[in-house]
C-alpha cells in the first residue's frame, strides 16, 4: 500500500485517484475548487461516468479515498504525487501546461522527503524536464524526487474499466528507483498480466500522442473510405469488417461516423502537429486527418440539407444525440455542434434530444430547444438526424417514428439503423457509406 496524492479532480484525476484507491492504496484527491471538493466529500460526482460513483463510495467508506483542498499538506504526506490537472488547447494549437508548472512549484516547495512525481496529464514532449527543473528550483536544488510520465488512455464512458483493466501501463521514468515505486503502484494489475512498458520520459510522452493520433487517423481513414463507398456503390460496413479480420489492421476504431470529437483526439492531434513543427518534422498524415475530420462534420450538414430538400429555412429538424459519443454528457468537439450551428445559421426550427447531454450543449447554445424523449423531438418534424449512437436510438420504433413525423426523412450519421428497414417503411434516408 502506498500513500498517493492526485492533484486535479477533473476527468483523469478523479478516475485515476478512485482507481488507485480501489487497488488498495491510500489516496488523497486534491483540487483548488472548493465547491467540487465539498460535493465529492458528500458523494456527489461532478461527471457522468458509468460505475464511478459506486467505486468512489466504496473507497470512501473503506477509508482509502479522501478529498481535500489542502494542497501543501497532501503533497507532504504522499510518497507518490500524480499531476492530473488540465492541459487545455491554447490558441496556437499547443497544450497549455501552465497549471502543470504551477503544481510543480508547489511540489518543489513541499518536498519534505523522497517522492515520485508522476504526470498523468497529456503534456508536450519535453515537459518532464521542465517540471523536474521547476521542482529543483523550488526545493533548493533537492534531488529527493524521481520524475515519471505515466500517460492515461482512458475512454470516456468506459474510464473506470479502462483504469482497472488497461491494455498496458506506460511508465517513462528517470531512475530505477522511481520506476520500481510505480511498478508497486500498479502491482494489483499483475494478476491480469497487464504489460508494464518501461521507457524514457520523452518516449512515454510521445507514446500518448502517437496512440491518440493513430486512432484519430484510423477513424478518419474509414470515414474517407465510407465517402468513397457512397460514390462507387459499395458498403463500408462490409469493407471495414473484412479489413478488420486482418490481424495487422484489427476491427476496432473502424466504425464510420460524423467525424471524431471529444476531449482528446481533436486536442491531441493539434498538439502533435505543433510538437512536430517545433521539432522541424513534417507530420503530413495527422495534418490531413485534422482537415478530413473537419470536412466530415461539414459533410453531415450537407447530407441533411440535401435530404431536407436543399434548404433548412423554417424546416423543423429533430437532432437525436448531442454527446460526442454515447455513455457521456460531454459535448466537446461533438459533430452535433457543427450541425446545430449550421441549422441555426440557416434558420431551421430545431428540437434536440439527448438522454444526458442536453445541459452540456445548452452551455454552448443557451436557447437550444430540448425535448425529453426522441418521440417528442421527432413529433411533426420535417427531418431527423441521429448524431450519437445511444442504445435507445438503435431500438427506436421506426413505424411509430414515421407516423409521428411530418415527413419521414432520416439521416443516420452513426449507421445504427439498418437501411433495409428504412427502405421497407418508405423513409427517405441517408447514412455514412451504405446504401441510401
Ligand atoms: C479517446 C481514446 O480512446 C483514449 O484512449 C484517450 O485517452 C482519450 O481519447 P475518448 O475521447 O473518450 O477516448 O473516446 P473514443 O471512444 O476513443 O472516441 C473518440 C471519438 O471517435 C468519438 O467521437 C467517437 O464517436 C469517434 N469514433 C470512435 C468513431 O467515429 N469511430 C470509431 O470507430 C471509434
Amino acid at each position: 500500500m502506498k500513500k498517493i496524492t492526485v492533484i486535479g479532480t477533473g476527468y483523469v484525476g478523479l478516475v485515476s485517484g478512485t482507481g488507485l484507491s480501489d487497488f488498495g492504496h491510500q489516496v488523497t484527491c486534491c483540487d483548488i475548487d472548493e465547491k467540487k471538493i465539498t460535493a465529492l466529500k458528500n458523494g456527489q460526482i461532478p461527471i457522468y461516468e458509468p460505475g464511478l460513483e459506486e467505486v468512489i463510495k466504496r473507497n470512501i467508506e473503506q477509508g482509502r479515498l479522501v478529498f481535500t483542498t489542502e494542497l501543501a499538506q497532501s503533497i507532504r504526506s504522499a510518497e507518490v504525487v500524480f499531476i492530473a490537472v488540465g492541459t487545455p488547447q491554447s490558441d496556437n494549437g499547443e497544450a497549455d501546461i501552465s497549471a502543470v508548472l504551477k503544481v510543480a512549484e508547489e511540489i518543489g516547495q513541499n518536498l519534505n522527503r523522497y517522492k515520485v512525481v508522476c504526470t498523468k496529464s497529456t503534456v508536450p514532449v519535453g515537459t518532464g524536464q521542465q517540471v523536474s527543473q521547476i521542482i529543483r528550483e523550488n526545493s533548493n536544488g533537492s534531488d529527493q524526487f524521481g520524475y515519471v510520465s505515466n500517460p492515461e488512455f482512458l475512454r470516456e464512458g468506459a474510464a473506470v474499466k479502462d483504469f482497472l483493466w488497461p491494455d498496458r501501463v506506460v511508465i517513462g521514468a528517470d531512475s530505477e528507483r522511481s520506476f520500481n515505486i510505480m511498478k508497486d503502484v500498479y502491482r494489483p494489475l499483475y494478476i491480469n498480466e497487464t504489460p508494464i512498458v518501461h521507457t524514457t520520459i520523452a518516449t512515454a510522452e510521445t507514446i500518448k500522442y502517437a496512440s491518440n493520433a493513430f486512432l484519430a487517423m484510423k477513424i478518419t481513414f474509414i470515414n474517407e473510405v465510407a465517402n468513397l463507398c457512397e460514390a462507387v456503390n459499395a458498403d463500408v460496413h462490409q469493407v471495414a469488417k473484412a479489413m478488420g479480420l486482418d490481424g495487422r489492421i484489427s476491427a476496432k476504431f473502424l466504425h464510420p461516423g460524423p467525424g471524431y470529437g471529444g476531449s482528446c483526439f481533436p486536442k491531441d492531434t493539434n498538439a502533435l502537429v505543433s510538437i512536430a513543427e517545433k521539432a522541424g518534422v513534417e507530420i503530413a498524415t495527422i495534418k490531413a486527418t485534422i482537415a478530413a475530420n473537419q470536412a466530415q462534420k461539414q459533410r453531415m450538414v450537407d447530407k441533411l440539407r440535401k435530404l431536407a430538400g436543399g434548404d433548412f429555412t423554417n424546416r423543423k429538424i429533430a437532432v437525436l444525440g448531442l454527446a460526442f459519443k454515447p455513455q457521456t454528457d460531454d459535448v466537446r468537439d461533438s459533430a452535433a455542434i457543427i450541425m446545430l450551428r449550421e441549422l441555426y445559421a440557416a434558420g431551421a426550427d430545431v428540437t434536440a434530444y439527448d438522454p444526458v447531454a442536453a445541459e452540456s450543449m445548452r452551455a454552448l447554445f443557451p436557447d437550444l430547444n430540448c425535448a425529453d424523449s426522441w418521440q417528442a423531438a421527432v413529433a411533426d418534424a420535417d427531418a431527423a438526424v441521429i448524431m450519437t449512437e445511444w442504445n435507445e436510438f438503435r431500438a427506436m420504433d421506426l413505424k411509430m417514428m414515421k407516423s409521428m413525423m411530418k415527413t419521414a426523412v432520416l439521416l443516420d450519421t452513426r449507421n445504427i439503423i439498418p437501411p433495409a428497414d428504412l427502405e421497407r417503411l418508405g423513409f427517405k434516408f441517408d447514412n455514412v457509406g451504405r446504401q441510401s
